[in-house]
């Protein structure tokens, strides 16, 4: 069992670089299956959830190299697979699978995915978007879905809310569809539009991502692809919180500003000087925070994949601050875990009531998904004394190199593993 064991109330110096963004390259990899030719990923983040898409693309019949941060893939020889519960349960991410099978066989067939515990996480978007492109739909063994279509053809799709998931898995499946596929509401996360340039580069006629309506024209056939995975806005921003408690002068490397507006709004509101140049924030703590609310959804709001580690943040903060998660029914589980190293957290459904500042005692906790893992991590570095993280799988899912990079900036932070 491998956990985290860190000593509190470290200063942060120097520089920190940001990796590739997680939520766009287990997108970007799986996408990859639409073409038969090859395709080059750059600056890929080693993680877990990349290790485990490798090995799914291996199953599929692709051939895949990565070098340094670089992942190359030549999908000559890709065939269908059914996709079974031994791949798919291991992370949300295997449900683009689905669509991409889907766009480039016109049938996919994948057990039901897995993921951090954070709610129902329904995916009905997706499945009634395969429909209305012309797909059926099934469940086989209760625990399977098996999609087919004769023919793909583009469609008006309209989403209730927008989804990052579904977004993506309706642009696989239309790329290659007879005629034009709009897709309204769509979600504007900027892993969207990293998406589809992807699929641009290798042929596909995208217009509007980043936007709330994206059109997709269906082209016959897709070439060779390249791209560069964006900078992981999550990390950044996990590293920008860090340094408003604990920075002296530390320097964030390789962030788009622009992405993580919500959360270095909320920083300032609250008291923390950032200063930024060019692609690198300079962020020094702040000791006398002030309170702030935070409302997380969709993009370019406040992300829900960051109100974790923020919630982390206001319990340092004086006086009372509201924090609400607006996307998931179950992502406060950190909450618990706050209480009992010393927070004033009073939780109703998704609604936090932070009373601060409180000082954080050092204790055993639980990653009990990602960005809880997040959130503990900030706190066990707040804390005074020794705190240990376990169950941090959830977290090397995520966050790459996380014990070196923070252990180069100054954390004492080391990995057992018994
Ligand atoms: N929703 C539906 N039906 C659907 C799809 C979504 O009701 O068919 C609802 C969900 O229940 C949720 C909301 O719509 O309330 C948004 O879900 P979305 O589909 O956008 O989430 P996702 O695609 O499953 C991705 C990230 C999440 C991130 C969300 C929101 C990946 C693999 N996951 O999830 O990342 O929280 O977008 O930005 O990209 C994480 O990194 O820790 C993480 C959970």
């Amino acid at each position: 069992m491998k956990k985290l064991i860190i000593e509190g109330n470290k200063i942060l110096k120097g520089e920190i670089k940001v990796s590739g963004a997680k939520n766009s390259v287990v997108a970007l990899i799986p996408a990859s299956i639409l073409t038969s030719g090859k395709c080059i990923i750059k600056n890929v983040p080693n993680i877990s959830d990349v290790q485990n898409l490798i090995e799914m693309m291996e199953y599929l019949g692709s051939e895949i190299k990565y070098i340094d941060d670089t992942i190359y893939i030549d999908n000559k020889n890709v065939r269908n697979e059914t996709i079974g519960e031994n791949f798919s349960k291991k992370m949300r991410a295997s449900y683009y699978y689905m669509g991409s099978l889907l766009g480039k066989y016109g049938e996919a067939k994948i057990s039901f995915p897995g993921g951090c515990v954070i709610g129902e996480r329904p995916i009905d978007y997706h499945i009634s978007g395969f429909e209305k492109l012309g797909s059926k739909v099934f469940i086989e063994n209760g625990d399977t879905y098996s999609i087919s279509a004769e023919k793909l053809v583009g469609a008006d799709i309209i989403f209730k809310k927008a989804s990052v998931g579904a977004t993506l898995n309706i642009m696989f499946a239309a790329v290659k569809a007879e005629g034009t596929t709009n897709i309204i509401n769509a979600a504007m996360e900027p892993e969207i539009k990293n998406v589809a340039d992807f699929l641009i580069s290798m042929g596909a006629k995208i217009d509007g991502a980043g936007t709330n309506k994206i059109t997709i024209e269906g082209v016959q056939e897709l070439g060779d692809g390249e791209i560069t995975v964006l900078p992981d806005r999550i990390e950044a921003g996990t590293f920008a919180i860090m340094a408003s408690l604990l920075g002296d002068k530390l320097t964030i490397k390789d962030v788009n500003k622009d992405h993580i507006n919500a959360l270095l709004k909320k920083l300032k509101e609250s008291g923390v000087k950032v200063k930024s140049s060019k692609n690198d924030l300079i962020i020094s703590k702040c000791d006398n925070l002030k309170s702030v609310n935070v409302k997380t959804d969709v993009y370019p709001a406040f992300p829900t994949d960051l109100g974790q580690p923020m919630s982390t943040f206001l319990t340092q903060c004086e006086g009372i601050s509201i924090f609400e998660e607006t996307i998931y029914e179950n992502r406060m589980r950190h909450i618990k875990y706050l209480n009992e190293m010393g927070a004033n957290i009073k939780l109703k459904d998704r609604i936090a009531t932070i009373k601060g500042k409180t000082p954080l005692k050092g204790k055993e906790v639980e990653a009990t998904d990602l960005r809880a893992g997040a959130a503990m991590l900030v706190a066990g570095m707040i804390a005074d004394g020794i705190t240990t993280i376990t169950n941090i799988e959830h977290i090397l899912r995520g966050y790459e190199n996380i014990v070196e990079k923070l252990s180069k900036v100054g954390a004492s932070i080391k990995l057992v593993d018994e």
